[in-house]
């Protein structure tokens, strides 16, 4: 999950001299803004590559960019057949995303066999709504229009997303990321019985592409209903948000994949009493229970408290 960002003052700090598009640009600039919040917080078991889902638009041809209101726009917005052929084939994301695995490489090279370093990507679907939206949506009407009314369209679509992702998740991979967490963050806005259609058989076939024994971590917002499909994808860790009971899904779910999550992330704007009661509520609920990674349930927010998450941290390490 986001573990580096605007709560950190020295992230802001590097923020002011370069915009957040050449931080995810730069290697070493995205090697500085990984390591930032392990830096802080030594106890963090491992390092999630700085840089953003959205690369992959861009790399296939549909830039993006911050709204001053908050949020992503677009370059423009998906609409035709004539869109979506023109958009650059897989072979463009080793030659664009260069950047990636080279920051990747940079990582590992810091971090040697210290701590694990996760690599990640959007989902298709979740990617596909930024695309057809035009940037971050309130209704999500046009994804799900295009769904219903033009399924070949979407498929097509979905088709030169999943190739993408299949390339960008290789040269992950050989650039030394130990896992790779997929962000399906918006899974949950599409109907339950289309779940599968819209979003899981495409993450599926990314996983089926991906070296058999390699680590995914599978993440989807709002999808509580979905969690023992996800559990057959091949992914090995399901993340879950903040809404389920983590044990009950622990116990629903099958013995050889693990669960991670899932403290809400509003937590880490209250106080470190606060945070250190509801990570022990969530830690006791888990005892006795294997394969749990202890995690935020989505990324974590500008608004959160540095003593917040010293506290967060210090409880997890100092648990027994
Ligand atoms: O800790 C890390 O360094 C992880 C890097 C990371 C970022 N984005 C950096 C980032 C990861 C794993 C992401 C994933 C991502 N990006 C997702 C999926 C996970 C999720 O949160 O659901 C999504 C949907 C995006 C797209 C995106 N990028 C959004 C919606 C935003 C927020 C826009 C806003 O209005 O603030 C971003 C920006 C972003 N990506 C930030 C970071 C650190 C904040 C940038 C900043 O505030 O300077």
């Amino acid at each position: 999950m986001r573990q580096a960002g605007r709560y950190l003052p020295e992230y802001r700090e590097l923020k002011a001299k370069s915009s957040f598009l050449e931080m995810v640009r730069t290697p070493e600039l995205a090697l500085e803004v990984t390591m930032q919040p392990l830096r802080r917080f030594p106890g963090i078991d491992a390092a999630i590559l700085f840089s953003d889902i959205l690369v992959i638009p861009e790399a296939l041809g549909q830039n993006y960019a911050f709204r001053d209101t908050g949020g992503i726009a677009m370059a423009y917005r998906l609409e035709t057949r004539a869109q979506v052929d023109s958009l650059a084939g897989a072979d463009a994301v080793a030659e664009k995303l260069a950047y990636v695995p080279a920051a990747l490489r940079l990582i590992r090279k810091e971090l040697g066999d210290t701590k694990a370093v996760l690599g990640f990507g959007g989902s298709p679907w979740t990617l596909a709504t930024y695309m057809i939206e035009g940037g971050s949506s309130d209704d999500f009407e046009r994804i799900k229009l295009l769904f219903y009314t033009d399924r070949a369209l979407f498929d097509a679509l979905m088709e030169k997303l999943t190739a993408a992702l299949i390339t960008y998740f290789k040269l992950q991979i050989e650039a030394g990321a130990d896992a790779i967490q997929i962000f399906d963050s918006w899974g949950g806005i599409i109907a339950g019985p289309d779940y599968e259609a819209a979003s899981l058989r495409w993450i599926k076939r990314i996983i089926t592409a991906l070296p058999a024994d390699f680590p995914i971590i599978l993440y989807a917002k709002g999808t509580a209903p979905h969690l023992t499909d996800q559990a057959f994808t091949g992914a090995r860790v399901i993340s879950i948000d903040w809404t389920a009971d983590l044990a009950i899904a622990r116990r629903n779910l099958p013995a050889n994949v693990a669960v991670q999550g899932n403290l809400d992330p509003v937590l880490m704007q209250t106080t470190p009493e606060i945070v250190a009661r509801e990570t022990r509520r969530l830690l006791e609920s888990m005892r006795g229970l294997n394969g749990h990674i202890f995690n935020l349930g989505h990324g974590i927010t500008p608004q959160a408290k540095l003593e917040c998450m010293a506290s967060l941290v210090d409880t997890v390490t100092h648990w027994q």
